[in-house]
């Protein structure tokens, strides 16, 4: 039995008729699949209208910007979500514009709950033998302004053989007991939802090598946990929840961890789907304006080739409309997804021959005739 792929994300009221989005395809692949994305939600005749930010490589390149000064103001100020695309080009060694953009919305406005959900749409899919859709079916919650992310520490001696790096892993009491909480209020917020509930919260770590930082979550875990009696309490090493995510993914529901861990593991938990192309995310700060994106980068190999799957983008425009309250039109594009997968209209990476706009097309001509 599924649960439901539409819990709202980050309960913002849904006042305003008309939900603007602020478009931010970046770089590569990006630009094809958030293209693609857009035709599909427009045939879905959701109540929105898409205003195009040109921030991303070539803008960098051309006049040195990333975040023009007054950039995360407007994105806060006039819009109700933000759909971005990827961030990445090999022009850009330093990837300086993709840190100041992508990472700079997630900490700048403070988006601190990497919501990615994995669920797989279709059995085909999975490289797993045997595993059914509804065994696959959880959510990543990950922490998504600090850890490793932070961007402290420093280089000394550099270019001696004396060389240290050092790399700051930034763990805070209330960063951490804010994103517990979210993931517990997540999993409680299902409870009450549908007849197929999440029931479990996991919370995963490396506290038997990185005992400070771990041991600051484990104490969270334990003190806000103890909130929610009626939801079970588990907890996994990361490299043991790495093994058994490729033994055997079912019985995951909820996953907390850190920026980092997150990272990694919802690219693994991505190949479960189907790949990168399927995985679709939500930066959220509930009460606050959302970042929607797909999980993938900007895959500059494909790039520009008509190549890629835009499914993981689709899938994201489904979940930001979810979390805007139209359910209905998220459920539309799901649907179409999901038959598109049955029927093998899809890019070469999930078995079909079609082509990026030729499967997006493909989806958005089915969501206008449901
Ligand atoms: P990537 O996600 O771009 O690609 C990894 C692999 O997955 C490649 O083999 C690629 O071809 C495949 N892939 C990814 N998306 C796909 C899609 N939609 N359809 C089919 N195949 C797809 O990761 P990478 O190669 O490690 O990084 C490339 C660039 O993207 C780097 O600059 C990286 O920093 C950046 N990046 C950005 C984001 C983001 O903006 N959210 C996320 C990850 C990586
Ligand atoms: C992601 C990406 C980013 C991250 C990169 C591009 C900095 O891999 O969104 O998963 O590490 O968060
Ligand atoms: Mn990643």
């Amino acid at each position: 039995m599924r649960k439901s792929g539409h819990e709202p994300v980050s309960m913002k009221p849904n006042v305003n008729p008309k939900k603007r989005i602020a478009l931010i395809p970046g770089d590569g692949i990006g630009k094809e699949v958030v293209a693609e994305a857009v035709k599909v939600v427009e045939a879905s005749g959701a109540a929105v209208s898409f205003t195009s930010f040109d921030w991303g490589a070539d803008r960098y390149l051309a006049d040195k910007t990333t975040v023009p000064p007054d950039g995360f103001s407007i994105l806060t100020r006039d819009f109700d979500a933000i759909f971005a695309g990827a961030f990445g080009d090999p022009r850009v060694p330093s990837n300086i514009h993709a840190k100041e953009i992508l990472l700079g919305m997630r900490s700048k406005m403070d988006l601190y709950a990497n919501v990615r959900p994995v669920r797989l749409l279709d059995a085909a899919l999975c490289p797993l033998r045997g595993i059914e859709p509804e065994d696959v079916d959880f959510v990543v919650i990950r922490e998504n302004t600090e850890g490793v992310y932070g961007d402290l520490g420093g280089v000394f001696k550099q270019g001696t053989p004396d060389e240290v790096a050092i790399q700051e892993d930034v763990n805070t009491r209330k960063g951490v007991e804010r994103i517990i909480r979210y993931a517990f209020e997540f999993c409680a917020a299902s409870m009450k939802q549908d007849g197929f509930p999440r029931r479990r919260v996991l919370m995963c770590d490396k506290s038997n090598a990185m005992t400070h930082a771990g041991g600051l979550w484990q104490r969270v875990f334990k003190d806000v946990g103890a909130e929610y009696p009626r939801i079970e309490k588990q907890h996994m090493y990361v490299d043991a929840l790495a093994m058994q995510m490729v033994r055997d993914p079912r019985g995951f529901d909820v996953i907390v961890t850190n920026n980092m861990f997150g990272d990694i593991l919802t690219d693994l938990a991505a190949a479960l789907q189907g790949g990168l192309g399927m995985a679709a995310s939500g930066n959220i700060h509930p009460g606050k304006i959302s970042m929607f994106e797909p999980v993938h980068g900007s895959a500059p190999p494909l790039a520009g080739k008509n190549m890629a799957n835009p499914f993981g983008a689709i899938l994201t425009t489904a979940m930001m409309l979810a979390d805007l309250g139209m359910t209905a039109e998220a459920q539309k594009i799901e649907a179409a997804v999901v038959a598109a997968v049955r029927e093998k209209k899809t890019t070469s990476d999930i078995g079909g021959a079609l082509g990026t706009r030729e499967a997006g097309e493909w989806v958005a001509g089915k969501v206008v005739t449901r």
